[in-house]
């Protein structure tokens, strides 16, 4: 049995790392996220709580030196699919960037079992999915971050990504990699309190 103390502890010591910060300085070590790592995590993450057992959770993983091919077709999947009124350079550049600063990326798939089970339930499993993964990693020193864009669900991108069905979906970039500093503080200290968001009956 694991006991709920270290869980918590686990739960709360859990924080996003960017590839690189607002400045675009590396967040990230150059210390390899080894292969049996990473396997470590998505077999967490395939141990999630799924709704008519449907799994609909996938993953496409970049390491070495596919990262740089992800990063360019990122760059011009933002050129190509971005309206131009929501188009701004500073976002395309800091997408490629994650990409090329990371030492994993693992992009984020839903794939839907026709019929079966609502979307959005199919989608509620994958975010538990990646919940398990990112606590993993916390539990191995490593800084995750979730990162969402549009852009990553364009019909055309997720099929890239090996994610085509028609009702599939990608739910966003998973990037991973041991902290450069200072393991961080979470932004704006605890979440307001739990007290405020239960409603005891
Ligand atoms: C579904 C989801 C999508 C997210 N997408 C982004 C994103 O696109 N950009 C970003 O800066 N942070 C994103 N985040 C991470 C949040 O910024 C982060 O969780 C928050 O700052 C709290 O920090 P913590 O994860 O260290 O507790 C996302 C988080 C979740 C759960």
């Amino acid at each position: 049995m694991i006991d709920l103390q270290s869980l918590s502890e686990l739960i709360e010591f859990r924080r996003t790392v960017k590839p690189i910060d607002a400045l675009g300085a590396p967040n990230y070590s150059s210390r390899e996220v080894d292969l049996a790592t990473i396997e470590r995590l998505l077999n967490n993450a395939n141990w999630a709580p799924t709704h008519g057992l449907t799994e609909p959770w996938r993953f496409t993983v970049y390491q070495g030196e596919s990262l740089s091919a992800l990063a360019e077709f990122l760059r011009q999947a933002y050129s190509a699919y971005t309206p131009e009124e929501a188009f701004k350079e500073a976002k395309r550049d800091k997408m490629a960037a994650y990409a090329e600063h990371t030492q994993v990326a693992i992009v984020l798939g839903m794939q839907r079992h026709p019929g079966k089970i609502p979307a959005e339930e199919e989608v509620m499993a994958v975010a538990c999915a990646v919940q398990n993964l990112h606590l993993s990693a916390a539990a191995e020193g490593l800084g995750g971050f979730w990162s969402t864009a549009p852009v990553y669900d364009i019909p055309a991108v997720r099929t890239e990504f090996g994610f085509s069905g028609d009702d599939d979906r990608c739910l966003g970039i998973f990037y991973l990699g041991f902290p450069r500093h200072d393991w961080p503080a979470r932004k704006k200290g605890a979440p307001q309190p739990i007290e405020d968001k239960i409603i005891w009956r």
